[in-house]
C-alpha cells in the first residue's frame, strides 16, 4: 500500500509518531539491519566480513553503485576521486575566518556547505554523470577539508593530498605530515581506521541520514544536503556520542575510577546523566559493530604498546551493565561509539575530532542514501502535525496588551 496516498482516502487521518519510532520513511536497497539480531548488512554483504576483507573505498564503491568494484571499476573510481581533490584555495580564507577554538564539526558543515558555491555546477544533477561528478568531488574534497579542520586548530600549514598513495593512507598523511619531516605511514594505524570507516559507512535511516534525504528531497544540491547531515550527526545523542564518551570515561578516571557511582547516577531518573555509549534506537540486543571494534580496541593497543586505563574503565562498565537489572531490562548495550574513541585516541586524534572521522566513514552511506532517494524520484520530504495551540483570537494591538 502506498500510504501517501492514505490522507486523502481516510479523510485527512494523520499517524502521531514521535522520534519516527515507527515510521518508515523509503523503501531502500542499501543496509539491512535487524536490531533484534544484531545484523547489519550492506548491500547485502554482512558488516563482519566486510569489516575484515574489504577497504574502505570498496566499501564506499558498494554502499553508493549498489556492486562490489571489480579491479578495473575501483581503480577508475579511485583516479576520479584524485583528479577531483582539489579545494579551491579561497577556501582556505573561510577557514582561516574561523576562531581557533570552533569546534571541527561546526567547520566541516560550514566548509561542506561552501563547496556548493565553488562548485555551482553540482547542484544540476539531473544526468547520472553529472551525479557521478559530484560525488567524486565530494570523496576526493571531503578528507582534504577533515583534515584541515584539524590541522588549523594545530596551527599546522594547509595541504593538499599524496596521489601516489591509497585513499585511507592519504587520510592519515594529509591529518599528520608535520612540516620538514617526511610522514611514515603505520599500516596498524591505516587498517584500524580502514576498519573504522567501514564499520561507519551506513547505518539506514539514522538521524543524519534521514536529514540528508530530507534536504536532498527538495533538490537542494548534494554537498549542501551533506552540510545538513553533518550538522545532525554533531548531535551527542548521535555522533557526537564518540566525544561524549570519551570525556565521560576521562571524568571517571579523574574521580578515582569509581565506575559504580555513574551506573548510579545513569539510572538515576532525577539526574540528566546518560551512560555515553549505551544504548541504541535500534539494536536491541547488541550492536555487531561495537563487538568488531572492542576486539579492534584490544589488538591496536596491543600492536601500538599502549596501555590505556580508560579502556579498562570502559570494559568495567560494559561489565557492569551486563548484569544490571535497569541496563538489561531496557536492552542497553554498548554501540559502536563506546569503542571506537579509544582506537583514535590511540592513533592520536584529539577528541573533538572523533565525530569528524565518523563523518568520514559516514559520507559514502550519506552518498548512497541521496543518490537513491534522487533516482527514485521521491517526492519532497514533508511530514504532518497536529496541531494543539490556540484557537482563533482576535489581534490585540501593542498598547492594550
Ligand atoms: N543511560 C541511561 N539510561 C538510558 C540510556 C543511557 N545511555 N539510554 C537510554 N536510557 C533509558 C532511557 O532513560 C529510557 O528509560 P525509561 O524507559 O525508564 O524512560 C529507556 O532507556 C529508553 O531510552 P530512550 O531514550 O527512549 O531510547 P531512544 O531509542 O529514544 O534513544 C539513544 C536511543 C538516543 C541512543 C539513547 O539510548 C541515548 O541517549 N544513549 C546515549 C547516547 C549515545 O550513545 N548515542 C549514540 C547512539 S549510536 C549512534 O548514533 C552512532
Amino acid at each position: 500500500i502506498d500510504i501517501s496516498k492514505l490522507r486523502g482516502a481516510t479523510n485527512g487521518v494523520i499517524t502521531i509518531d514521535p522520534g519516527f519510532k515507527n515510521t518508515g520513511s523509503c523503501v531502500s536497497e542499501i543496509t539491512f539491519l535487524e536490531g533484534e539480531k544484531g545484523i547489519l548488512r550492506y548491500r547485502g554483504y554482512s558488516i563482519e566480513e566486510l569489516a575484515e576483507k574489504a577497504d574502505f573505498l570498496e566499501v564506499a564503491y558498494l554502499l553508493i553503485f549498489g556492486e562490489l568494484p571489480t579491479e578495473e571499476e575501483l581503480e577508475k573510481f579511485h583516479a576520479d576521486i584524485k583528479k577531483n581533490s582539489v579545494v579551491d584555495d579561497d577556501v582556505k580564507k573561510i577557514l582561516d575566518a574561523f576562531p581557533k577554538a570552533a569546534h571541527p564539526m561546526g567547520v566541516l558543515s560550514s566548509l561542506t556547505s561552501a563547496l556548493t558555491a565553488f562548485n555551482p555546477g553540482s547542484v544540476d544533477v539531473s544526468s547520472e554523470e553529472a551525479m557521478y561528478n559530484a560525488i567524486v568531488r565530494i570523496m576526493g574534497q571531503f578528507p582534504v577539508l577533515v583534515s584541515w579542520t584539524m590541522r588549523k586548530k594545530q596551527g599546522l600549514p594547509l595541504d593538499y593530498g599524496d596521489n601516489s598513495l591509497g585513499y585511507v593512507e592519504n587520510v592519515l598523511k594529509m591529518m599528520f605530515k608535520q612540516p620538514n619531516e617526511e610522514y611514515k605511514l603505520n599500516p596498524i594505524l591505516v587498517e584500524a581506521l580502514d576498519k573504522l570507516l567501514i564499520l561507519h559507512g551506513d547505518h539506514e535511516q539514522n538521524c543524519s541520514t534521514s536529514t540528508v534525504r530530507v534536504v536532498g528531497s527538495s533538490h537542494a544540491g548534494l554537498f549542501a544536503s551533506l552540510s545538513a547531515g553533518i550538522s545532525a550527526l554533531w548531535g551527542p545523542l548521535h555522533g557526537g556520542a564518540n566525544q561524549a564518551v570519551l570525556e565521560m570515561l576521562e571524568a571517571i578516571k579523574e574521580d578515582g575510577g569509581d565506575t559504580k557511582k555513574y551506573m548510579a547516577k545513569a539510572k538515576d531518573k532525577n539526574d540528566p546523566f546518560r551512560l555515553m555509549g549505551f544504548g541504541h534506537r535500534v539494536y536491541k540486543n547488541f550492536d555487531p559493530r561495537a563487538k568488531i571494534i572492542k576486539v579492534a580496541a584490544d589488538e591496536v593497543l596491543a600492536d601500538l604498546g599502549v596501555n590505556d586505563p580508560i579502556l579498562e574503565i570502559a570494559k568495567g562498565l560494559e561489565q557492569e551493565a551486563l548484569t544490571d537489572e535497569y541496563f538489561v531490562s531496557r536492552k542497553l548495550y554498548p554501540n559502536v561509539d563506546f569503542y571506537s574513541g579509544i582506537i583514535y585516541r590511540a592513533m592520536g586524534i584529539p577528541v573533538e575530532m572523533f565525530t569528524v572521522m565518523f563523518a568520514l566513514g559516514r559520507l559514502p552511506g550519506w552518498i548512497a542514501q541521496w543518490r537513491e532517494m534522487r533516482l527514485r524520484k521521491e517526492p519532497i520530504g514533508r511530514p504532518r502535525q497536529i496541531y494543539i495551540g490556540a484557537t482563533e483570537r482576535a489581534f490585540v494591538p501593542v498598547e492594550n496588551r
